[in-house]
């Protein structure tokens, strides 16, 4: 490429209009079902902003809604579960994933990759801790206390639960890879909530589970949290190629964290409200921190905010590209 990649995480949703009329009536879980929105949703942010890649429309929580979880998408809200996942009988209603379940996913992304011709479309799955995390809660949390409760006090249970996890997630990428994506995303949003011990105890196996379990297809791996600064490496060693990174750490520093692999991130989304001239000294100086990894993908610390203005993303997407430019 003649210059850094760029793409936004969440850069399809709600911070373009021409998405919320497409949805307008239409619930979350529904509109990912359906094969010719999820491409035009898909499509929206690359034709308007330039982005160097699409990621496919969809959610963490569509997987488990096709495995027989009874659960919905509240706008505003997030992912609500009508029965959380506290008991072993609990997690018998958690089946495995039927890809013929998910054909819609196989549908779309064939669509996509169509109309995408050569720019990459990045697949992408939740990772088994945060989809935990809203199993166990039963709805989003601030504390994961539910969550950390069921780990510590009967991790034989926990072990059971993140494995079933680690299996449908790695149906649900294989189904992806399968119709064509040439990247994949693992999001373990949530997982900064734990200590590096614990993550390496309670979850970097499963994780580890998924990431191997693609090893085969060789396309590149992304793995991303929010709030991981002390986890990276231990997130690198569960098998990830690219390193996704919060705002919270600068990429030189998370760049000697995980020697030998390329970083992506990591503007604050929050930056996009402030004045240009602010966005423009962030978005060289993570440009600048980048530098020092063997390899980065401009991006946002995390997903775009609904309130952003969208023109602001294209004159980021214009600035990297610029400046980036060999
Ligand atoms: O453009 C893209 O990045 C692709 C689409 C995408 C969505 N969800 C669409 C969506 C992706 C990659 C996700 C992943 C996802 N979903 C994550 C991991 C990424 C992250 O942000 O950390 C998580 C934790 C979820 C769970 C979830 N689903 C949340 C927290 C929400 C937002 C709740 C709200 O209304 O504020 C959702 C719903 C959701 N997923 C929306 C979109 C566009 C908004 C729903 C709407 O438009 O009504």
């Amino acid at each position: 490429m003649p210059h850094t990649p760029v793409w936004f995480m969440r850069q399809a949703g709600r911070s373009l209009p021409e998405y919320r009329s497409l949805r307008a009536g239409v619930r979350m879980l529904e509109s990912c079902r359906r094969p010719d929105l999820v491409t035009e949703i898909t499509l929206q942010p690359v034709r308007r902003h330039g982005v160097d890649a699409a990621i496919f429309f969809s959610d963490i929580m569509v997987p488990l809604d096709a495995a027989g979880v009874d659960l919905d998408i509240v706008a505003g809200t997030g992912p609500v579960v009508a029965e959380p996942v506290r008991t072993l009988a609990d997690l018998d209603r958690v089946r495995l994933l039927d890809p013929a379940a998910v054909s819609y996913v196989d549908e779309a992304v064939r669509m996509l990759t169509a109309e995408l011709l050569d720019k990459p479309l990045i697949g992408f799955a939740g990772a088994p801790f945060t989809l935990a995390s809203y199993l166990v809660e039963g709805g989003p949390s601030r504390n994961h206390t539910q969550t950390k409760a069921l780990m510590y006090g009967d991790p034989q249970l926990w072990h059971a639960l993140l494995d079933r996890l680690a299996d449908i997630t790695l149906t649900f990428l294989k189904v992806q890879i399968g119709a064509g994506v040439s990247a994949v995303q693992l999001f373990d949003s949530w997982v900064g909530a734990l200590s590096e011990a614990d993550y390496r105890e309670y979850v970097q196996p499963h994780s580890r589970k998924v990431l191997d379990g693609l090893a085969d297809a060789g396309l590149p791996r992304i793995h991303f949290g929010v709030g991981t600064g002390l986890l990276l490496p231990a997130m690198a060693q569960a098998g990830a190629d690219v390193v996704g990174v919060d705002w919270r750490t600068p990429l030189d520093q998370a760049a000697k964290q995980v020697p030998g692999h390329p970083v992506q991130g990591n503007l604050d989304p929050a930056v996009l409200f402030a004045p240009w001239e602010v966005v423009e000294r962030e978005v060289r100086r993570v440009l600048a921190e980048g530098r020092s990894a063997p390899g980065h993908v401009f991006n946002l610390g995390h997903g775009v905010l609904p309130e952003t203005d969208p023109t602001v993303l294209t004159r980021v997407v214009e600035l990297v590209h610029t400046l980036s430019a060999r």
